[in-house]
């Protein structure tokens, strides 16, 4: 019988932390407590469409308190998970414009936590995956409530990076610099198994994601990229298949288990594209990395680029070493 261990993903990052010497367990926490906030959230997905029938009027449910928008209650769900716990100096959420102190009742701890809580929040009603990124930081200032500076800290700074995709199953995949781990959710004892242990990208892919309809505003380098890649030529297996969900943590989880590339490129309208570098960018470029694909901005590592603004945009490559390196090239002669 093939054997395989049952791993959880609290015992993940418990053995995980304890090869690191030095290790206090405050970051094995911080996983652990935003586990139970994804775990709510999922519980809420998951029944998405039944608000209506479960009596709901309008915007007012069953016991007269307004219905909140799943986005804005993942977002509050996360927050108050980990608003109390002492590990954190300060938060940000793709949701608000400022930083989230933490409450002055409550202990202040030497991480930074910045999530985007619900990623591809308009496929809700469609029943398509949508997602959960987080990222997480050790704190700059000494001590205190935690300040901007703390939050916009360049990406390869980061300590810990994953994110959630509610799909056909649920996973959580994570980094810390040890590689990209994969677990999935079993429903029935609510916890999250490792499943993919060690993630690695393939080299190369046949699959690129792209809204195609910004093709008008593209740069001539994006423009000449994409016809490349729909040129026939079967030993590097093109035409490759186009494949865009338009959930970004949807098409990069599909392009981190089958290769390929992701992009959302500047254009003539939007110059930094869509994507935001702190909630975005920065946490998918890390695990990329760590699974041994690539995350560039058009000319450089994201997790290089230095932040100026909590909600800046950046321009996205990323996906299988060979695929973004051809891209860059495109891009490079325009
Ligand atoms: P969010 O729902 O967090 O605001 O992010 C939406 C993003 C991302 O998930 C997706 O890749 C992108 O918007 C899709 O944008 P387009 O509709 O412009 O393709
Ligand atoms: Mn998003
Ligand atoms: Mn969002």
């Amino acid at each position: 019988m093939a054997h395989h261990k049952i791993v959880t993903l609290e015992r993940h990052i418990i053995e995980g932390e304890r090869s690191h010497p030095g290790a206090t367990g405050n970051f094995s926490n911080i996983l652990r407590d935003l586990s139970l906030a994804i775990k709510i959230i999922w519980r809420e997905v998951s029944k998405a469409g039944l608000v209506n029938i479960l009596g709901a009027t309008g915007t007012e449910n069953i016991h007269g308190d307004q219905v909140k928008k799943l986005d804005v209650l993942a977002d509050d769900v996360i927050y108050k998970a980990m608003d109390h716990t002492g590990h954190l100096c300060v938060m940000g959420s793709e949701e608000h414009e400022e930083i989230l102190k933490i409450p002055t009742n409550y202990p202040k701890g030497k991480y930074v936590l910045l999530y985007d809580p619900l990623d591809g929040s308009s496929n809700i009603d469609a029943n398509v995956s949508i997602g959960t990124i987080f990222s997480l930081y050790r704190r700059i200032t000494p001590n205190g409530d935690g300040t901007l500076e703390d939050c916009i800290q360049p990406g390869y700074k980061q300590i810990a990076a994953g994110y959630v995709v509610y799909g056909s199953s649920t996973m959580l995949v994570y980094t810390t610099g040890d590689g990209v781990h994969g677990f999935t959710l079993d429903p029935s004892i609510g916890e999250f198994l490792l499943s993919h242990e060690n993630i690695q990208i393939p080299k190369r892919g046949k699959i690129y994601s792209v809204n195609e309809g910004n093709y008008k505003w593209w740069d001539s380098g994006v423009k000449k990229y994409i016809k490349y890649l729909q040129e026939e030529d079967k030993p590097t297996n093109r035409p490759y298949s186009g494949r865009y969900i338009g959930s970004m943590i949807a098409d990069v989880h599909r392009t981190l288990l089958y290769g390929g590339i992701f992009l959302y490129p500047g254009d003539s309208r939007n110059p930094n594209g869509k994507l935001r570098l702190m909630y975005e960018g920065n946490p998918i470029a890390y695990i990329m990395e760590q699974a041994g694909g690539r995350a560039i901005d058009g000319s450089r590592r994201i997790l290089d680029v230095v932040p100026k603004k909590l909600h800046q945009k950046t321009p996205v490559f990323v996906g299988s070493e060979e695929d973004v390196t051809i891209c860059e090239k495109f891009l490079k002669e325009g």
